[in-house]
Protein backbone atom coordinates (compact mmCIF):
# COMPACT_ATOMS: atom_id res chain seq x y z
CA UNK A 1 0.00 0.00 0.00
CA UNK A 2 3.03 2.26 0.00
CA UNK A 3 3.13 4.80 -2.46
CA UNK A 4 0.21 3.84 -3.82
CA UNK A 5 -0.16 7.87 -5.54
CA UNK A 6 3.32 7.37 -7.57
CA UNK A 7 1.61 6.88 -10.66
CA UNK A 8 -0.54 9.69 -9.67
CA UNK A 9 2.10 12.43 -8.96
CA UNK A 10 3.11 11.25 -12.11
CA UNK A 11 0.13 12.50 -13.62
CA UNK A 12 -0.21 15.62 -11.69
CA UNK A 13 3.46 16.48 -12.80
CA UNK A 14 2.52 15.80 -16.16
CA UNK A 15 -0.68 17.97 -16.38
CA UNK A 16 1.37 20.78 -14.41
CA UNK A 17 3.99 20.19 -17.31
CA UNK A 18 1.52 20.49 -20.02
CA UNK A 19 -0.22 23.29 -18.81
CA UNK A 20 2.78 25.18 -18.18
CA UNK A 21 3.68 24.41 -21.65
CA UNK A 22 0.33 25.97 -23.47
CA UNK A 23 -0.54 28.32 -21.03
CA UNK A 24 -3.41 28.14 -18.39
CA UNK A 25 -5.77 29.26 -20.27
CA UNK A 26 -6.56 26.13 -22.59
CA UNK A 27 -8.68 23.25 -21.64
CA UNK A 28 -7.12 19.99 -20.68
CA UNK A 29 -8.92 17.80 -22.88
CA UNK A 30 -8.55 14.90 -20.07
CA UNK A 31 -10.54 17.11 -17.88
CA UNK A 32 -13.41 18.22 -20.04
CA UNK A 33 -14.06 14.34 -20.42
CA UNK A 34 -14.22 13.49 -16.98
CA UNK A 35 -17.45 15.00 -16.18
CA UNK A 36 -19.79 11.97 -15.33
CA UNK A 37 -22.43 13.50 -16.36
CA UNK A 38 -22.78 10.92 -19.45
CA UNK A 39 -22.91 12.81 -22.52
CA UNK A 40 -19.16 13.50 -23.05
CA UNK A 41 -19.59 15.76 -25.80
CA UNK A 42 -17.68 18.19 -23.32
CA UNK A 43 -17.94 21.81 -25.43
CA UNK A 44 -14.65 21.98 -27.60
CA UNK A 45 -15.24 25.85 -28.14
CA UNK A 46 -12.79 28.31 -26.47
CA UNK A 47 -14.51 29.02 -23.44
CA UNK A 48 -13.70 33.11 -23.85
CA UNK A 49 -16.25 32.84 -27.06
CA UNK A 50 -18.83 30.85 -24.78
CA UNK A 51 -21.19 33.07 -23.25
CA UNK A 52 -21.43 30.89 -20.10
CA UNK A 53 -24.40 30.24 -18.59
CA UNK A 54 -26.95 30.29 -21.81
CA UNK A 55 -24.86 27.28 -23.19
CA UNK A 56 -25.42 23.51 -22.98
CA UNK A 57 -22.10 23.63 -21.26
CA UNK A 58 -21.32 24.97 -17.62
CA UNK A 59 -17.37 25.21 -17.66
CA UNK A 60 -16.26 24.75 -13.73
CA UNK A 61 -12.78 25.72 -13.10
CA UNK A 62 -10.69 23.92 -10.75
CA UNK A 63 -7.02 22.72 -9.54
CA UNK A 64 -7.75 18.89 -9.72
CA UNK A 65 -4.35 18.58 -7.02
CA UNK A 66 -6.80 18.67 -4.16
CA UNK A 67 -8.38 15.32 -3.12
CA UNK A 68 -10.86 14.61 -2.31
CA UNK A 69 -11.78 17.90 -3.59
CA UNK A 70 -10.83 17.62 -7.05
CA UNK A 71 -8.17 15.22 -8.51
CA UNK A 72 -6.63 12.80 -11.39
CA UNK A 73 -7.29 9.35 -11.26
CA UNK A 74 -6.65 6.80 -13.87
CA UNK A 75 -10.66 5.77 -14.73
CA UNK A 76 -11.87 1.86 -15.66
CA UNK A 77 -11.65 2.68 -19.26
CA UNK A 78 -7.53 3.79 -18.74
CA UNK A 79 -8.27 7.40 -19.49
CA UNK A 80 -7.22 10.25 -17.10
CA UNK A 81 -10.03 11.58 -14.82
CA UNK A 82 -11.03 14.31 -12.92
CA UNK A 83 -12.98 13.60 -9.61
CA UNK A 84 -13.83 14.52 -6.59
CA UNK A 85 -16.55 15.51 -4.38
CA UNK A 86 -16.39 19.44 -5.50
CA UNK A 87 -16.99 17.61 -9.31
CA UNK A 88 -20.15 15.66 -7.81
CA UNK A 89 -20.96 19.32 -6.75
CA UNK A 90 -20.70 20.91 -9.86
CA UNK A 91 -22.42 17.91 -11.78
CA UNK A 92 -25.21 18.59 -9.44
CA UNK A 93 -25.96 22.18 -10.22
CA UNK A 94 -25.03 21.67 -13.94
CA UNK A 95 -28.41 18.95 -13.83
CA UNK A 96 -30.43 21.40 -12.14
CA UNK A 97 -29.62 23.56 -15.23
CA UNK A 98 -30.23 20.62 -17.67
CA UNK A 99 -26.33 21.33 -18.88
CA UNK A 100 -23.21 19.28 -18.85
CA UNK A 101 -20.19 20.29 -17.42
CA UNK A 102 -16.58 20.81 -18.78
CA UNK A 103 -13.80 20.88 -16.16
CA UNK A 104 -11.24 23.55 -16.76
CA UNK A 105 -7.70 22.29 -14.78
CA UNK A 106 -5.77 25.13 -13.77
CA UNK A 107 -3.36 27.08 -11.48
CA UNK A 108 -5.29 27.50 -8.14
CA UNK A 109 -4.02 31.20 -8.95
CA UNK A 110 -5.40 31.36 -11.91
CA UNK A 111 -9.39 30.78 -11.01
CA UNK A 112 -10.51 33.78 -10.08
CA UNK A 113 -9.27 36.06 -12.94
CA UNK A 114 -10.45 33.22 -15.33
CA UNK A 115 -13.75 33.54 -13.56
CA UNK A 116 -13.70 37.73 -13.54
CA UNK A 117 -13.37 37.33 -17.57
CA UNK A 118 -16.12 34.67 -18.21
CA UNK A 119 -13.36 32.19 -19.22
CA UNK A 120 -15.16 29.56 -16.80
CA UNK A 121 -18.65 30.04 -15.50
CA UNK A 122 -18.31 28.71 -11.75
CA UNK A 123 -14.91 28.26 -9.45
CA UNK A 124 -15.52 24.96 -7.40
CA UNK A 125 -11.43 24.37 -6.20
CA UNK A 126 -12.14 23.97 -2.86
CA UNK A 127 -12.21 27.54 -2.08
CA UNK A 128 -12.29 29.46 0.94
CA UNK A 129 -14.10 33.04 1.23
CA UNK A 130 -12.18 35.98 2.17
CA UNK A 131 -12.77 39.76 1.46
CA UNK A 132 -10.94 40.10 -1.13
CA UNK A 133 -12.32 37.27 -2.81
CA UNK A 134 -15.91 38.57 -2.22
CA UNK A 135 -14.74 41.87 -3.97
CA UNK A 136 -13.58 40.48 -7.02
CA UNK A 137 -16.26 37.65 -7.38
CA UNK A 138 -19.72 36.76 -6.06
CA UNK A 139 -19.31 34.15 -3.58
CA UNK A 140 -21.71 31.46 -2.82
CA UNK A 141 -23.53 29.87 0.53
CA UNK A 142 -20.69 27.80 2.65
CA UNK A 143 -20.94 23.73 1.63
CA UNK A 144 -18.32 22.37 3.54
CA UNK A 145 -16.06 22.79 6.30
CA UNK A 146 -12.52 22.14 6.94
CA UNK A 147 -9.19 23.01 9.34
CA UNK A 148 -5.63 23.07 8.16
CA UNK A 149 -2.99 20.95 8.76
CA UNK A 150 0.86 21.09 8.52
CA UNK A 151 2.67 18.58 6.71
CA UNK A 152 6.10 17.48 7.34
CA UNK A 153 8.58 14.21 6.73
CA UNK A 154 7.45 11.56 9.24
CA UNK A 155 10.91 12.19 11.59
CA UNK A 156 9.80 15.78 12.40
CA UNK A 157 6.20 15.12 13.46
CA UNK A 158 7.48 16.16 16.81
CA UNK A 159 10.03 18.80 15.58
CA UNK A 160 7.10 20.69 14.10
CA UNK A 161 4.39 20.42 16.66
CA UNK A 162 3.67 23.75 17.12
CA UNK A 163 3.14 26.61 14.98
CA UNK A 164 5.97 28.13 16.55
CA UNK A 165 7.98 25.60 15.55
CA UNK A 166 8.17 26.59 12.63
CA UNK A 167 9.43 30.23 12.56
CA UNK A 168 12.44 30.52 10.38
CA UNK A 169 11.87 27.55 8.16
CA UNK A 170 11.18 27.05 4.76
CA UNK A 171 7.59 26.63 4.33
CA UNK A 172 5.78 24.99 0.94
CA UNK A 173 2.32 26.81 0.19
CA UNK A 174 -0.07 27.01 -2.70
CA UNK A 175 0.32 30.39 -4.88
CA UNK A 176 -2.41 32.61 -4.20
CA UNK A 177 -4.15 30.08 -1.28
CA UNK A 178 -5.20 31.26 2.35
CA UNK A 179 -2.55 29.27 3.31
CA UNK A 180 0.04 31.45 1.94
CA UNK A 181 -1.28 34.32 3.86
CA UNK A 182 -1.06 31.87 6.86
CA UNK A 183 2.88 31.23 6.12
CA UNK A 184 3.35 34.89 5.42
CA UNK A 185 2.57 35.53 8.84
CA UNK A 186 5.51 33.17 10.68
CA UNK A 187 8.39 35.20 11.60
CA UNK A 188 11.08 34.26 9.37
CA UNK A 189 9.44 31.97 7.34
CA UNK A 190 11.02 31.09 3.76
CA UNK A 191 8.10 30.49 1.30
CA UNK A 192 8.21 28.00 -1.69
CA UNK A 193 5.22 29.26 -3.36
CA UNK A 194 4.26 26.39 -6.02
CA UNK A 195 1.11 26.43 -8.36
CA UNK A 196 0.00 22.53 -7.29
CA UNK A 197 0.02 21.06 -4.46
CA UNK A 198 1.99 17.73 -6.18
CA UNK A 199 4.59 19.79 -6.40
CA UNK A 200 4.83 21.19 -2.71
CA UNK A 201 4.64 17.29 -1.70
CA UNK A 202 7.19 16.99 -3.46
CA UNK A 203 9.64 19.60 -2.11
CA UNK A 204 8.46 18.32 0.59
CA UNK A 205 9.55 14.64 0.47
CA UNK A 206 12.94 15.51 -1.36
CA UNK A 207 13.75 18.16 1.60
CA UNK A 208 13.65 21.52 -0.05
CA UNK A 209 11.14 22.25 2.02
CA UNK A 210 10.59 21.66 6.67
CA UNK A 211 6.56 22.11 5.94
CA UNK A 212 3.32 23.05 4.05
CA UNK A 213 0.52 24.36 5.12
CA UNK A 214 -1.99 22.03 3.60
CA UNK A 215 -6.04 21.93 4.26
CA UNK A 216 -7.05 18.86 6.68
CA UNK A 217 -8.59 16.63 4.36
CA UNK A 218 -6.26 17.32 1.62
CA UNK A 219 -3.42 16.39 3.91
CA UNK A 220 -5.00 13.67 5.41
CA UNK A 221 -5.17 12.38 1.64
CA UNK A 222 -1.51 12.80 0.95
CA UNK A 223 -0.35 11.51 4.25
CA UNK A 224 -2.42 8.01 3.58
CA UNK A 225 -1.29 7.78 -0.05
CA UNK A 226 2.35 9.23 -0.16
CA UNK A 227 4.83 7.59 2.06
CA UNK A 228 6.67 9.27 4.77
CA UNK A 229 4.95 12.10 5.53
CA UNK A 230 3.11 13.20 8.88
CA UNK A 231 0.47 15.60 9.31
CA UNK A 232 1.80 17.77 13.31
CA UNK A 233 0.10 19.15 16.02
CA UNK A 234 0.73 22.44 14.65
CA UNK A 235 -3.12 23.91 13.96
CA UNK A 236 -2.45 26.98 11.57
CA UNK A 237 -5.67 29.24 11.76
CA UNK A 238 -7.38 30.61 8.86
CA UNK A 239 -10.09 33.74 8.64
CA UNK A 240 -12.68 31.15 8.22
CA UNK A 241 -12.96 27.17 7.64
CA UNK A 242 -15.81 27.15 5.17
CA UNK A 243 -15.54 26.48 1.43
CA UNK A 244 -17.51 28.32 -1.44
CA UNK A 245 -18.75 28.49 -4.66
CA UNK A 246 -16.83 31.88 -7.18
CA UNK A 247 -19.62 32.83 -9.33
CA UNK A 248 -18.95 36.00 -11.92
CA UNK A 249 -19.71 39.53 -10.19
CA UNK A 250 -23.16 40.32 -10.48
CA UNK A 251 -23.87 37.19 -12.41
CA UNK A 252 -27.51 36.50 -9.69
CA UNK A 253 -29.06 34.14 -11.56
CA UNK A 254 -26.70 31.95 -11.80
CA UNK A 255 -25.46 32.52 -8.09
CA UNK A 256 -29.16 31.73 -6.91
CA UNK A 257 -28.80 28.45 -8.71
CA UNK A 258 -25.85 27.76 -6.97
CA UNK A 259 -27.21 28.21 -3.74
CA UNK A 260 -30.30 26.40 -4.37
CA UNK A 261 -28.57 23.08 -5.40
CA UNK A 262 -26.48 23.58 -2.70
CA UNK A 263 -29.77 23.90 0.07
CA UNK A 264 -30.66 21.02 -2.14
CA UNK A 265 -27.53 18.50 -1.42
CA UNK A 266 -27.32 19.57 2.04
CA UNK A 267 -30.93 19.02 3.04
CA UNK A 268 -30.35 15.39 1.37
CA UNK A 269 -26.89 14.83 3.32
CA UNK A 270 -25.37 14.32 -0.19
CA UNK A 271 -22.56 16.30 0.53
CA UNK A 272 -21.20 14.23 3.19
CA UNK A 273 -21.76 11.07 0.70
CA UNK A 274 -19.62 12.49 -1.90
CA UNK A 275 -16.93 13.15 0.40
CA UNK A 276 -16.65 9.63 1.37
CA UNK A 277 -16.91 8.17 -2.47
CA UNK A 278 -14.10 10.89 -3.28
CA UNK A 279 -11.91 9.53 0.23
CA UNK A 280 -12.59 5.81 -1.35
CA UNK A 281 -11.69 7.05 -4.62
CA UNK A 282 -8.15 8.73 -3.62
CA UNK A 283 -7.56 5.93 -1.77
CA UNK A 284 -8.30 3.67 -4.57
CA UNK A 285 -5.42 4.69 -6.92
CA UNK A 286 -2.95 2.34 -7.37
CA UNK A 287 0.06 3.26 -8.97
N1 LIG B 1 -8.86 26.75 0.60
C1 LIG B 1 -7.65 27.37 0.14
C2 LIG B 1 -7.96 28.69 -0.51
O1 LIG B 1 -9.08 28.94 -0.88
C3 LIG B 1 -6.89 26.51 -0.82
C4 LIG B 1 -7.67 25.98 -1.94
C5 LIG B 1 -6.83 25.24 -2.95
N2 LIG B 1 -7.65 24.54 -3.86
C6 LIG B 1 -7.17 23.67 -4.80
N3 LIG B 1 -8.03 23.04 -5.55
N4 LIG B 1 -5.89 23.46 -4.91
O2 LIG B 1 -7.11 29.51 -0.66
Amino acid sequence: MKKKWGFLTVCLLLTTVVLAACGQNNNNSGAASSADTGSGNASTAPASTDTGASGGTLIVGMSADFPPYEFHIKGSDGNDQIVGFDVDIANEIAKDMNKTVEIKDMQFSSLLNELSSGRVDLVISGLSPTKERAEQVDLSNVYYKAEQAVVVQSDDKDKYATMESLEGKAIGVQTGSIQEEVAKGIKGAKLTSLGKISDIVMQLKSGRVDAAIIEGPVADSYVKNVQGLAITAAKPVTEDDGYVIGVKKGNTDLLNQVNATLDRLQQANMIDQFVTKANELADQQSQ
